[in-house]
Formats: C-alpha cells, structure tokens, sequence
C-alpha cells in the first residue's frame, strides 16, 4: 500500500435521529458544532420513527433542536419494514446532501439504517454512545448496536468500560474517543428551566396533592416490549406498582406502545387512580422536573438509567441486564428484573433511607460534545482516516 497525502473531508456533518432517546443526545452536539471554532456544517436528519407530538415535536421545541432540514417521515412498522423504509428514503438524502460523514447516536433501528447505507456508499460513519452492551442478544437495540459498532469509523463512548467492549469485539483502540455522555450535557443545561412537578400533573388534569405526602412520590416508565408486549408479565408488573402506590403515590408516564397493551389485554382496573397518576410521554422539561423531585424511579428505559445517576436519585431498573453497568456500580442504579419480590424490597429499601446515593461518573461533566466538536474536527482534517 502506499501512502498518499490525507485530504482533509470537506462537506457538512449529517446528523441523524430517529426515536424519543436520540433527540437529548443530538442538541448539545449541534449546538458545540454552532460554538466550534471554526464551526462544523451540520444537517438535522429525522427518520420519523417516532412521530407523535409527544414522542417527537415536543422534545424538539424542550430542547431547543432546530427543524429537520430533512424528514423521511417513516413512522411505525415491523422492525424489518421500518428499517429497510429508513434505508430507502435515507439513499437519496445522503445523494443529494454529499455530507463529510454521517452521525448517529444511540441504538434505535434508525441508528442501524443509516449507518449500513452511509458505510457502503463509502461515507464515514461517527457513532455516538457505542460500545453500550447488555449482552442481551434478545433486545432488538443490541442488535443495532453490535452491528452499528461493527462498521462505523469512529466511536464515541460514554463510559470506559464500553471502549473495552469494542476492543473485544476487534474494534481498533485508534477509532475509539472516550468523551462522556451527551446525555448529561442536555440534563445539566435544561435542568434550570426543569417544569415543577405539581405544574405538570395540574396540566394534565391530576391532583397535586398526590405528590404532597411525607414519603414524596415515586415515578415510572415501561416501555420495552419484553416487559409490556406479555399479558400475564404486564398484569403482574402493573400489580406490584399498585403494591408499591399503596405506599408511595406514582406518577406513570405511559409509552404509546404501553398504553395500547393494557387496553388490548384490558388490564386498565388494575392502577387505583387516586394513588398512580397516568399521563401521557412527556417533554424533556416536564421529566426532568418529575424525576429531580421524585424519592425513586422505576424505569426499564435506557436513559432514565443515566439521568437518576446524574440526579442523585435512586432507580430501580425493571430489566435484567443493564448497558450502563456504570449507573450500578458508580451510580443510583439497581437492577431489579422483572420479580415482583426484588421490586417490593428495593422500594421498601429507598423508602426506610438505605437507597444508593452514587457520585457522577467520569465526564458525565456536560461538556461531552464540545470534546466531540474538536475531536471530530481534528478527524475530519486529517481525512476521517
Ligand atoms: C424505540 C426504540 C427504543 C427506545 C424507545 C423510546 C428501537 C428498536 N427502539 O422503541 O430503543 O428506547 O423508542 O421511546 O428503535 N408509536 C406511537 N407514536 C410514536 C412512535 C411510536 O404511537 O410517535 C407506537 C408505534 O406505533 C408502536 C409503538 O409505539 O406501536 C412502538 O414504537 P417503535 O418506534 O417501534 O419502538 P419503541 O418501542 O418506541
């Protein structure tokens, strides 16, 4: 082989999201593109995977995220049919924009779509929160995140353990960039504007007066079909969280894809009203608010995992492995699957004082896209080698 002069990529960054997760994770990059000195050219790319005014244009005005300069507006469908849409409509896009490289945060089945197309159309692709692994090869997210790791060019990780990950999975150390999390930039710059939690359930036509009680409240998202998609799971999960709001009042901010399920499997009797406020996604503001004021958090989602750890606030995670093994072992995190026992002692454990206090992990700092920022660009000079 012989060397030749690395030509420095010209063109703009194309950023892409999909899903609910993405959007927290892309603001502050684009904003450290904006501060860059030299700025780095970017376009906001939305798949469309998610939506709704809830799960999408909500998030988008919390966060301050600017309008997509393209939509391929896919919307719902099987795994297989929303991945090979994305695919479809993402070609063109890349045709006709000629971006340096393509960004893609998070593990979401766009994360995967855009990356296969921009690889082999010889586009380098930047993954941003790789090398997460649950090692669970039943969730579709992991899934997206081996293959995504397996050909993107450069790798961003949040915490050190996923930079092991990758390496042995055969990933070069030198495509590898340990940066902290993104996450926690959004989190730290929006926490002051944060909506108080009695605001949100007012707006939503619920009792404040729920939150008021000595112990506080507690708040909770499912979502993942391995918890929700099973009737007889979903019924025994929804009657541990009524055991738990005899206690400790909830509030539960309901996926679309949950709420569709406790209808079809007509589970609704099961949550007293008087004790679990259910209320629709919420925005970024309104969660924060929630689950800064909150005594605990019941989650199966990913990012809640990291949001409780930056907050100080103690999570029980309803699922059987974590990603962010760092949230357990620095952080408020303790994995409680999906047995009812465990999640009756974790609550009972947070409730008597003995909950995890945690300290931040390393770079969780809210300056994790700026190193981004200059990194990419220092990269991107030298050709995206
Ligand atoms: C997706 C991501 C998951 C992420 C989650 C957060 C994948 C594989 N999964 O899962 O990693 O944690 O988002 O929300 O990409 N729906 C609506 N409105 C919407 C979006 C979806 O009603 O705006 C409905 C769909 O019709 C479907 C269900 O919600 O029935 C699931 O949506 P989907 O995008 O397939 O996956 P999520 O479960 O949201």
């Amino acid at each position: 082989m012989t060397a030749s002069p690395a030509k420095a990529r010209s063109g703009p960054v194309l950023c892409v999201v999909g899903a609910r997760p993405n959007f927290m994770k892309m603001a502050p990059i684009l904003r450290a593109f904006a501060e860059h000195d030299p700025p780095l050219p970017a376009l906001l790319l939305h798949t469309g995977q998610h939506y709704d005014a809830a799960m999408s244009d909500k998030l988008f005005a919390d966060l301050r995220l600017p309008r997509p300069d393209i939509n391929l507006e896919v919307g719902s469908g099987s795994h297989a049919v929303q991945t090979a849409e994305v695919m479809k409509r993402f070609e063109p896009a890349l045709d006709e924009h000629r971006p340096a490289c393509v960004l893609v945060v998070g593990d979401v089945n766009s994360t995967l779509a855009c990356t296969l197309v921009a690889v082999k159309k010889d586009i380098p692709v930047v993954h941003v929160e790789a090398g997460l692994r649950s090692y669970d090869r039943k969730m579709p997210e992991e899934i997206n995140r081996v293959l995504t790791d397996q050909v993107a060019d450069r790798l961003y990780t949040t915490e050190r353990s996923a930079g092991d990950n990758l390496q042995r999975e055969g990933v070069a150390a030198e495509r590898i960039a340990f940066v902290g999390n993104v996450m926690i930039d959004s989190l730290r710059a929006n926490l002051p504007q944060a909506r108080p939690a009695a605001d949100t359930l007012r707006a939503h036509g619920a009792d404040p007066a729920l939150l008021g009680g000595a112990a506080g409240y507690g708040v909770v998202t499912l979502h993942r079909p391995s918890n929700v998609d099973d009737p007889a799971l979903l019924r025994r999960l929804l009657g541990v969280l009524a055991e738990v709001s005899a206690r400790l009042p909830l509030v539960f901010a309901m996926h679309p894809r949950t709420r569709g399920n406790i209808q079809r499997f007509g589970l609704q009797g099961l949550l007293d009203p008087g004790r679990v406020a259910i209320l629709p996604p919420q925005g970024y503001l309104e969660m924060l608010g929630l689950m800064a004021g909150a005594a605990l958090v019941l989650t199966d989602s990913g990012g809640l995992q990291e949001e409780t750890t930056a907050l100080g606030v103690p999570c029980l995670t309803l699922r059987e492995s974590t990603e962010r093994p760092i949230t357990v072992e620095q952080g408020t995190n303790t994995m409680v699957g999906s047995d009812e026992q465990a999640i009756r002692d974790g609550v009972a454990a947070i409730l008597a004082g003995l909950g995890k206090r945690g300290r931040v992990p390393e770079f969780w700092d809210g300056a994790a896209a700026g190193r981004i920022a200059a990194d990419l660009h220092r990269w991107l000079q030298a050709g995206a080698p």
